[in-house]
């Protein structure tokens, strides 16, 4: 199975700087067989950042409407993004504490993505992995990538240990099947490593904003891959 390099800037960045980022980053050497490298950045800057990448690099949304498109005033419905990216990171904590996502509302982005041919990235804390599994159609559950994030360790440098991401993906899979597991929370280019042996990949928030510092991370994943 491919890793999965995932860099959300959240709600960073103009868009010059993400011109200048995707310039910078775009050089940056990578397996594409072996690693699947994806931006998220804010969905304004979707096309500045598609338009600097290669084609090898692909695009995540870092939220998708819960509703069909249609007069919802400020939201991005999956229609239109679909086209642009391949993935949705949707139920990140983020949302769900400052934005009042519910398992529900997290569910319904799921069902608006996949229907638009978007893999979600649906992200949860070992807390509720079994009620959000069970807010989610079942035939859907299969096309989630899912991504452990301990709150603890968002923008803390407060890391889990690699064995908690090992039970708590034993814990993903009992709930949503065989799906990629993602761990999510401090990965730096120093550990991103340690965390690819027990995992499908990482989700990168901090570190991925300088395009220097994603791009080491990235070199790091594929020194990692090649042992
Ligand atoms: P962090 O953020 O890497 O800064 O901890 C990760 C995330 O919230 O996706």
């Amino acid at each position: 199975m491919k890793k999965f390099l995932i860099a959300n800037w959240k709600s960073n960045k103009t868009i010059t700087e993400a011109r200048q980022w995707a310039e910078q980053f775009s050089t940056t050497q990578f397996s594409a067989e072996k690693t699947a490298v994806i931006v998220a950045p804010p969905t304004p800057l979707l096309i500045a950042v598609r338009e600097g990448l290669p084609e090898s690099m692909s695009l995540a949304a870092q939220d998708v409407s819960p509703f069909t498109a249609g007069s919802y005033t400020g939201a991005v419905a999956a229609r239109t993004l679909a086209g642009l990216v391949s993935y949705a990171i949707v139920g990140h904590s983020e949302r769900r504490r400052h934005f009042g996502e519910t398992h529900q509302s997290v569910a319904q982005k799921v069902t608006q993505a996949c229907s638009e041919g978007l893999t979600p990235v649906v992200c949860v804390d070992q807390d509720y992995v079994a009620e959000q599994a069970a807010a989610i159609e079942q035939e859907l559950l299969s096309k989630c990538i899912v991504a452990y994030e301990p709150l603890g360790a968002i923008g803390t440098g407060n890391n889990v240990s690699v064995d908690e991401v090992t039970t708590v993906a034993t814990s993903i899979t009992a709930n949503f099947g065989e799906v990629p597991v993602l761990y999510d929370g401090s990965v730096k280019p120093d550990n991103v490593g340690e965390y690819l042996l027990v995992s499908d990949g990482v989700l990168v928030g901090g570190a991925s904003l300088d395009a220097a510092e994603f791009a080491q991370l990235v070199t790091q994943a594929e020194v990692r891959l090649q042992k």
